[in-house]
């Protein structure tokens, strides 16, 4: 028999295609993933609230509507309800510890060609640059990424950063080097930065990287060998510099 939350998880499920000012569910998913998960942080925080001042109701109450925002978050992402119950049983009878240490804290870092991990790819990249930055979905997924290698990097079990490198005739284009927020400054980009570096220098006839950085990130570049060239120009309404460097195989 179905519980309480997998009858909730239905009928937000039914609740997507909704007419928005009909249902409240509606019109959360009409504002679209970001603003589900900015909902579902706002009432993490008042539940967070009342747990501190030990209110018993009120915490009952903001966990109920916590549950709700999260079921809501993850069918804007179209993650089924079954899927993290099914995440959960994997974990049970695995202690706390064990499942810590099987994740690992290492980045790692793999070139990617099926459909699922390409997937997880874009995934991050939409989060990245079209949520984060504002950068036009059309200008973002630019038809190009099946001329594209693509990197992803995962922090214990986690995708959390990505990358694609198109070849260009003994030169190799860097593009969409992205980690998610939540993950920044524990050095994923820079592992998917040296694993392409790596892959492309062990690549005979491959002569130079080059990329076109946002400005914000050129010194990035620079701890990598990257030496910036000409004059700052703006891609989507973002200033860049190109940025290159010598590859030793080539
Ligand atoms: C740029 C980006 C990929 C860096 O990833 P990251 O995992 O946070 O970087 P790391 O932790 O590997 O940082 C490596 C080093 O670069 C530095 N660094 C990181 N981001 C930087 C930035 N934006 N500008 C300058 N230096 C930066 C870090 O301080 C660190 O140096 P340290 O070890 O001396 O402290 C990440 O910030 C990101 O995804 N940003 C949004 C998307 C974006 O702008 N991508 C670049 C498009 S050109």
């Amino acid at each position: 028999m179905a519980t309480v939350l997998e009858r909730l998880a239905a009928t937000i499920a039914a609740r997507k295609d909704a007419d928005p000012a009909a249902s409240h569910t509606a019109a959360l998913f009409a504002k679209g993933p970001a603003k589900c998960a900015e909902k579902f942080g706002e009432e993490a925080v008042e539940a967070i609230v009342e747990a501190v001042r030990g209110d018993r109701a009120r915490l009952t109450g903001e966990a109920a509507d916590v549950l709700y925002h999260l079921l809501v978050m993850l069918a804007s992402r179209d993650v089924p309800l079954a899927e993290v119950l099914a995440e959960l049983e994997r974990r049970e009878g695995v202690s706390g510890v064990a499942e810590k240490a099987a994740r690992g804290p290492g980045v790692s870092v793999r070139r990617v060609s099926d459909e699922a991990g390409i997937a997880r790819c874009l995934a991050i990249r939409e989060l990245v640059f079209i949520e984060e930055q504002a950068v036009p979905a059309e200008l973002e997924v630019d038809g190009l990424d099946p001329r594209c290698r693509h990197y992803l990097a995962t922090l214990g079990a986690e995708p959390v950063g990505a990358a694609r490198v198109l070849p260009q005739d003994g030169r190799a284009k860097i593009q969409r080097v992205a980690v998610v927020p939540a993950a920044r400054g524990q050095g994923v980009g820079l592992a998917i930065m040296q694993r392409i570096l790596d892959d492309l220098a062990h690549e005979p006839g491959m002569a130079e990287a080059w990329l076109e950085s946002q400005i914000h990130a050129v010194a990035f570049y620079e701890a990598l060998g990257f030496v910036a060239e000409g004059e700052e120009f703006l891609d989507a309404g973002i200033p860049h510099l190109t940025m290159r460097k010598k590859l030793s195989a080539g």
